[in-house]
């Protein structure tokens, strides 16, 4: 059905490439104004034209505004996940005391870091979040930009990804388990990968240089000998012992329920991470005015937003920008990957590009190999898609605008960007090669007919303002405010003192 409809938005386009004269050039504005009911609505302006279409583009896309639909989650309340939380905020999980999960992660950073790309060990000051965040000079890779090649996505609704974490999808649902960078192969469960997704993945930060490990640290050995020793650090056993004075183990057997259990098998990895994942998949942020607007609350969401709405959901040929082909559901992702060719700056991941280079991105074909799905990334979500930037795998855009209009016209977006808007230090040397053969992707894709990525939409300057209206009744307003996030926020109290927490500011006064 899909691929129906981007054949026929093709056709169109040719059909429009081939007019010449002025007067077939009017009746095609004509036509295309005629045809866009979406961002028509100078003409039909009253909300309930708006919402009667809109609730027809809803029933079509299959959306109730609810993308939790009734699954339950852990409570942030649960002793699990009340565990996590130290845990999440401890820089005693990496290597060298420097960075903890909410470095990176941080509730008051809408689940992310507010950077384009991170900075994890080594900062200058590593209780400091934000833009302002700095690699130290004296580290090993000094070169004055950020050390992690992605940009942090948020952990808000983390359990609502089925499929896979990260963008490039390395954490994998199978019918047999769950696939990590531990397994032998993409299709080979991890069988340390335990019960979800948020658990499988918490297994990795602590073992990657640049965000939790650190240069030395077990130095030479692999992610189970990191994993051990961070565990016998906690329970004073093994490699650890001795390393750090807070008793985690009463507040682990507390926990667990387990008053006797030998230290060992209490502190295991395995356990560390499932008190991460109950912490994380409680940060369940779903609260929007969109939901109240689909739930029938006509008033919960602007003219502009509905307008906005319209146009995600459409198709190109009822004047729609077809946003949902992969931002679909009411999650608004099909959790798959796909080629944007979003700009490619930063480190990379290490991987050549065609004149030798070694800071390309391949994406999604890093875990699953091959060509067809090079350049991929994962669908992001929208639900509070306006709090969450820098945006894109390498945190390329800081203003949505620019992004979107990238977004629905690659060729001219690569054509134009702006590397000064860039943070400054920001690696771009190989931006042009490998975004251009990113670029090239698209158009081979294009070409065989093989991209969801519309072509040739005309959007104007009113569209992007309605999609952007749109985009920001996706945020729940509750993620904006520091009482309501607070139990999501590790503090030292009566119950735990660590010595090791992250106490979070942002270098100009404001604590976390
Ligand atoms: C230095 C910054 C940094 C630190 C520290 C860090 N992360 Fe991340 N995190 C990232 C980046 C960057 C990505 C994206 C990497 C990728 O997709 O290749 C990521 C991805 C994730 C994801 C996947 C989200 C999604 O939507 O797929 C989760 C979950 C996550 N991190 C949790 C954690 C946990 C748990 C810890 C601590 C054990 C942690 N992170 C530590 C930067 C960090
Ligand atoms: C072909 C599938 C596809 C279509 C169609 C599509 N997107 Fe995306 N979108 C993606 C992918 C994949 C990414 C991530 C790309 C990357 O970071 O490299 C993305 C990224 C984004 C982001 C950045 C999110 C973040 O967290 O970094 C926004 C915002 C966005 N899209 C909005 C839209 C809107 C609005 C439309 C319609 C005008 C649209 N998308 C159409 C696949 C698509």
């Amino acid at each position: 059905m899909r691929y129906g409809n981007h054949m026929q938005s093709f056709k169109l386009l040719k059909l429009r490439a081939s007019v010449t004269s002025t007067t077939a050039l009017a009746l095609l504005i004509l036509a295309s104004c005629g045809s866009s009911s979406g961002g028509s609505a100078d003409t039909d302006t009253t909300n309930l034209t708006l919402d009667t279409q809109l609730a027809a583009a809803l029933t079509l896309a299959g959306l109730d505004g609810d993308p939790v639909d009734g699954r339950s989650f852990p409570e942030i309340t649960d002793p699990l996940a009340e565990l996590g939380k130290r845990l999440f905020f401890t820089k005693s999980l990496s290597g060298d005391f420097d960075a903890a999960c909410a470095s990176c992660h941080h509730p008051r950073l809408a689940g992310g870091d507010a950077m384009a790309l991170s900075i994890g060990t080594d900062a200058v000051d590593p209780d400091l979040l934000g833009p302002l965040r700095a690699h130290h000079p004296s580290a090993e890779g000094y070169d004055g930009g950020p050390t992690v090649p992605r940009n942090s996505p948020t952990t808000f609704n983390l359990a609502l990804w089925e499929e896979s974490l990260f963008w490039d999808g390395r954490v994998q649902k199978l019918e047999s388990g769950i696939a990590t960078p531990d397994s032998s192969s993409s299709a080979t469960a991890d069988p340390l990968a335990g019960a979800t997704l948020s658990a499988a993945q918490a297994r990795f930060p602590v073992t990657s240089e640049e965000e939790m490990r650190g240069f030395t640290f077990e130095y030479g050995l692999n992610n189970a000998a990191v994993r051990d020793h961070l565990a016998g650090r906690l329970g004073n056993f093994g490699a650890g012992a001795g390393e750090i004075s807070e008793d985690w183990v009463s507040l682990f057997r507390t926990t667990f329920n387990e008053p006797t259990m030998p230290v060992q098998d209490l502190i295991t990895f395995e356990n560390v991470v499932a008190a991460i994942g109950a912490y994380e998949d409680s940060q369940i942020f779903v609260e929007t005015p969109w939901k109240q607007y689909v739930a029938g609350d006509r008033d919960a969401i602007s003219a502009a937003a509905k307008r906005g709405a319209l146009l995600f959901l459409r198709e190109p040929n009822q004047g729609g920008a077809a946003c949902a082909r992969c931002h679909s559901g009411d999650f608004f992702t099909d959790g798959d990957y796909h080629l944007t060719a979003f700009p490619q700056i930063g480190r990379g991941k290490g991987v050549p590009n065609l004149i030798g280079g070694m800071d390309a991105d391949y994406g999604r074909s890093m875990f699953v190999g091959g060509m067809i799905e090079r350049f991929s990334f994962r669908t992001p979500s929208m639900i509070n898609v306006m709090e969450t930037g820098p945006w894109g795998h390498a945190g390329s855009f800081s203003d949505m605008e620019t992004l979107l209009r990238y977004h629905v016209d690659p060729l001219s977006g690569f054509a134009g960007f702006n590397l000064a808007g860039l943070p400054a230090g920001m690696q771009t040397s190989g931006f042009v090669q490998n975004t251009g053969e990113a670029v090239n992707q698209l158009l081979l894709q294009r070409g065989a007919g093989t991209s969801q990525l519309p072509t040739n939409l005309s959007l104007n300057d009113r569209d992007y303002t309605d999609l952007i209206a749109f985009l920001e009744s996706l945020t729940d307003p509750r993620i904006l405010d520091p009482v309501f996030l607070e139990p999501w926020i590790s503090r030292n109290d009566a119950g735990f003192t660590d010595s090791h927490l992250l106490l979070a500011h942002d270098g100009q006064g404001e604590v976390f």
